[in-house]
C-alpha cells in the first residue's frame, strides 16, 4: 500500500494524513474485493524494515491500526470478512496484539472474504522460520531430511492455510517486491500502478482484475 506519504505531501499535509486516507482506501478495497469474488486479500501494512521510520510515524501508524480495529470490526462482521494477520505483530505491543487476537476470533466464522494484514512482515524471515522449524523436526526425529520438499516448506509458512498468490498489485510507481510473499508469488501475475495507495479504489481494483483475467497463465508450461 505504497504512496501514502507522497499523497499527503502533494496536498501539503503531514504523512499521518496520508496514512489515514490509506486506511479509507483499505475499507473501499476490501468491500470491492469481496464483491468481485476475491477469496483472500493480503495487504502489506508494515514491513519489518518500516521500523526505520521515525518514532512519531510508527506511533501514528500503531494508533491508526488500533483505531481501525476498533471502528471496523462491526463492519467486517456485517460484510462477512474474516480477519487474519501474518508477520510478527507482537512487536506492536500487548495492547494492539490483544485487539488483533480479539478481532481474529470475532471474525473467525465469516466466509465472504479473508482479509490478511501483513504487519511487521518480512518474507525472508518467514522462510527462515519455516527452515528452522523443519530443522527442529529433523533433529527431534519427527521427519527425515529427504522429506523436506516444496510442500513441507509451504506447510510451515504463515500463509499455509490459503491458496498461492494469483495477483500482486503494487501502487505508487515502485517496481519491486520488497520482501513481500516472495515464495508465494512464484507464479503470481504482477501489476505495478502509478496510482498512490489513497487513490486506489473499486475502479482501480476492477481494472487490475480485468488485466489479470486477460493474461494467460502458464505456470512454466507453454
Ligand atoms: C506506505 O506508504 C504505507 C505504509 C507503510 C503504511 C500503510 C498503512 C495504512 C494504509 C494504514 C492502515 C492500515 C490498515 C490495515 C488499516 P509510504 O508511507 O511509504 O508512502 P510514500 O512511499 O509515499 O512515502
Amino acid at each position: 500500500m505504497d504512496g501514502n506519504g507522497r499523497w499527503a505531501a502533494k496536498r501539503g499535509l503531514p504523512r499521518v494524513a496520508g496514512h489515514r486516507a490509506g486506511a479509507e482506501a483499505v475499507r473501499t478495497t476490501v468491500r470491492a474485493a469481496a464483491e468481485a469474488g476475491v477469496e483472500v486479500l493480503t495487504l502489506y501494512a508494515f514491513s519489518s524494515e518500516n521500523w526505520r521510520r521515525s518514532d512519531e510515524e510508527v506511533s501514528d501508524l500503531t494508533a491508526l491500526m488500533r483505531f481501525y480495529l476498533d471502528r471496523e470490526i462491526a463492519t467486517l462482521e456485517r460484510d462477512g470478512v474474516r480477519l487474519e494477520f501474518i508477520g510478527e505483530p507482537a512487536a506492536f505491543g500487548s495492547d494492539l496484539a490483544a485487539r488483533m487476537q480479539r478481532a481474529t476470533e470475532r471474525t473467525r466464522h465469516n466466509r465472504k472474504i479473508i482479509l490478511v494484514i501483513a504487519l511487521n512482515y518480512g518474507s525472508r524471515a518467514e522462510i527462515a522460520g519455516a527452515a528452522r522449524r523443519l530443522a527442529e523436526k529433523v533433529a527431534d526425529g519427527e521427519m527425515t531430511v529427504d522429506a523436506i520438499d516444496e510442500l513441507t516448506i509451504e506447510r510451515e509458512l504463515q500463509t499455509s492455510r490459503w491458496p498461492d498468490l494469483d495477483l500482486l498489485i503494487r501502487t505508487s510507481g515502485e517496481v519491486r517486491l520488497s520482501n513481500f510473499l516472495l515464495w508465494q508469488a512464484a507464479y503470481a501475475e504482477l501489476i505495478f500502478l502509478d496510482t498512490l495507495w489513497p487513490d486506489f479504489d473499486a475502479t482501480a481494483l476492477g481494472d487490475a482484475l480485468g488485466q489479470y483475467t486477460a493474461r494467460q497463465r502458464r505456470f512454466g508450461g507453454r
